[in-house]
């Protein structure tokens, strides 16, 4: 049979992990993790089992009962890594792995003092998925093959560690000036929601079931930006069902995070960006929070199938924010995708097949392929659904298959065999193959209208004739507002109609860096040599990839912006997350 995963070696007739139990030992002088896995079997098994690694260097394997385990680690390949094949006696529960991680693992940023908001102590932190966990464990590296985990962390003192699990105590490390955290996840989660993050850490409580946690400096401000969070938790279990995993606690990491955030269970990790000051930005954690049903609890079978995580979520989001904000606020956040999404189109003009929602991905690293359209595109084939079938109709339908499949990895062959199922018909009305399975944009993606989008549109279309926002209408604006403006403008723009932007709308002065970047990416395309500090200062403190991507491609543009650009990316990419790098160098390959 062939494997379900064309990212993994993980074959399902073979016996199943069902526990890994990590003792590691986190060594910040050499940047590795240093320990073992014990990895527990499903039932008594013997015979060959393959296992996925990365740029591990794999010391002994041996049973539960000590006696070493023939095994092979086969040659590197691009994408999947290292094969380790095991050669299982009859009757083995279990497998003792000694290995350690690589200081050139794309799973781990180990950050110096220096890049961290109190500058003096270092910080590690894991980012898994797509398929990065192999980095940091030998496992089945599949979203199908689901594990419970358990963890000893030993740290540094004073470092504390924080897990996607449940606390299970802490105490003093096998050596002078060390300590050992360990946790608990009784829950089965896909590998890629392995998570850790270690540094100097500090906590608030929010609600009985919820806390913040970052560095001393910054968690007061985080705990009022997300202070929140009970009353989206509550939202949330409105619409989607009860909030399955006990805690939903919150990591804020340091800049350099590539992310927005990532949806590891029981402890979302996020950007500090979204620290505006003005909870402007919390969007991103109702969006990770609602991964714990849709992504955590309901996964997909493989990367192929990604857009059933977040065009699911994307959608679960916005019904969150528009229970919490209403259905106006909600279309300007469908508005603001839509652009997002057109740009992406754009990207992918020459690669139209990874534009379909399922996609073919043998052969394509899933970080290659990653883009806004399993986001976008997804989320508007859910919102189809809804306005086809009737909100009263649909909800519940939401609300089984969430039931349905929790705890489960499914492929979009067995969504569309559920939605068949529970909306008869609706396939053929909405002409679901093609949603699913032929590149761009159905023609009946549904339209988000709101009189405000409407206003925002018509005033940025008008520019090019002269119209400019009225200081009282600009006042009014919150980040949406500003955001959709700034979106529909035209560019690139005149060095003196930047200028006027600027003022108009205090550009320049903004710590929001949705609107930051927004501005900035107009900046660089217009080669604005005004904005050029402020460039040079985001992009060698932040390293979230949604900003890099579009402010570098702006950059692109012209002879002088490009140089610009590269001279920025040699300065900041020491700093920079390992996929932040990559992501950066294939930009400026571009050029
Ligand atoms: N799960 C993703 C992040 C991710 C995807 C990491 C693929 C690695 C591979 C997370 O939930 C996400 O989508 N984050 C977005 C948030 C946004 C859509 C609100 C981000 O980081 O910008
Ligand atoms: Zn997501």
């Amino acid at each position: 049979m062939a494997r379900p995963d064309p990212h993994s070696y993980f074959e399902p007739e073979q016996p199943r992990t069902k526990h890994v139990l990590l003792d590691l030992e986190v060594d910040f002088e050499r940047r590795v993790l240093a320990g073992t896995a014990r990895l527990t079997l499903a039932s008594a098994s013997g015979g060959r089992l393959d296992l996925d690694t990365k740029l591990l260097t794999v010391r002994s394997v041996s049973g539960a009962d000590g006696r070493p385990i023939p095994f092979a680690l086969e040659d590197e390949q691009p994408i999947l890594g290292r094969r380790l094949r095991l050669d299982l006696p009859k009757g083995t529960i279990a497998v003792v792995i000694a290995y350690e991680t690589s200081p050139d693992s794309t799973a781990l940023q180990w950050l110096e003092p220096r890049q961290t908001s109190g500058r003096r102590h270092p910080f590690l932190f894991s980012q898994c998925q797509a398929i990065h966990a192999r980095e940091i464990s030998p496992l089945q590296d599949s979203p199908g093959a689901r594990l419970t985990y358990s963890a000893s962390l030993t740290v540094p003192e004073p470092l504390a560690a924080v897990m996607s699990a449940g606390p299970a105590g802490d105490g003093p490390g096998p050596r002078p000036g060390t300590h050992t955290w360990r946790f608990e996840m009784p829950q089965p989660i896909p590998p890629y929601l392995l998570a850790l993050a270690v540094g100097d850490l500090a906590s608030r409580d929010l609600s009985p079931r919820s806390r913040v946690w970052a560095e001393p400096g910054t968690v007061g401000k985080a705990a009022w930006e997300f202070a929140g969070i009970e009353d989206m938790l509550r939202t949330a279990e409105g619409l989607f069902g009860p909030y399955d995993w006990e805690r939903y606690d919150m990591l804020v990491l340091p800049p350099s995070f590539p992310f927005g955030g990532m949806e590891n269970p029981r402890m979302t990790f996020l950007t500090p960006t979204l620290l505006a000051g003005d909870r402007s930005l919390v969007d991103v954690v109702a969006h990770e929070l609602a991964h714990s049903w849709t992504g955590n609890l309901v996964t997909n079978t493989s990367n192929e199938h990604f857009w059933l995580n977040e065009g699911t979520t994307v959608y679960a989001e916005r019904r969150i924010h528009e229970a919490l904000h209403g259905a106006e606020a909600a279309a300007l956040a469908w508005a603001i995708g839509e652009k997002v999404l057109a740009a992406e189109f754009e990207r992918f003009a020459g690669r139209p097949e990874m534009t379909r929602l399922r996609l073919d991905l043998d052969g394509v690293d899933p970080d290659e392929a990653f883009s806004s359209i399993p986001y976008e595109k997804g989320a508007r084939l859910w919102a189809l659904l809804e306005r086809t079938a009737g909100r009263e109709r649909f909800d519940p339908v939401l609300r089984r298959y969430i039931e349905r499949f929790r705890f489960t990895s499914i492929t979009t062959e067995e969504w569309e065999r559920f939605i068949a199922s529970e909306l008869p018909g609706i396939g053929d009305t909405i002409g679901m193959n093609a949603w699913l399975r032929e590149p761009g944009l159905p023609a009946n993606a549904p339209r988000f209208a709101a009189p405000t989008l409407e206003r925002l549109s018509t005033l940025a279309a008008g520019w090019t004739k002269g119209v400019r926002p009225p200081a009282d209408a600009v006042k009014s604006w919150g980040t949406s507002e500003t955001l959709v403006y700034l979106q529909r403008l035209p560019r690139p723009l005149a060095a003196a109609d930047c200028t006027g932007l600027d003022q108009a709308l205090r550009l320049g002065e903004r710590g929001n860096y949705e609107i930051l970047v927004e501005w900035l990416s107009i900046a660089a395309v217009s080669a604005y040599a005004p904005a050029f500090d402020r460039i040079r200062e985001v992009l060698t403190t932040v390293g979230r990839m949604k900003y890099l991507r579009p402010i570098y491609t702006a950059l692109g543009r012209s002879e002088t912006t490009r140089a610009l650009a590269r001279d920025i990316f040699a300065a900041a990419r020491p700093g920079y997350h390992p996929m932040s790098r990559r992501t950066v160098e294939s930009i400026l390959e571009k050029y």
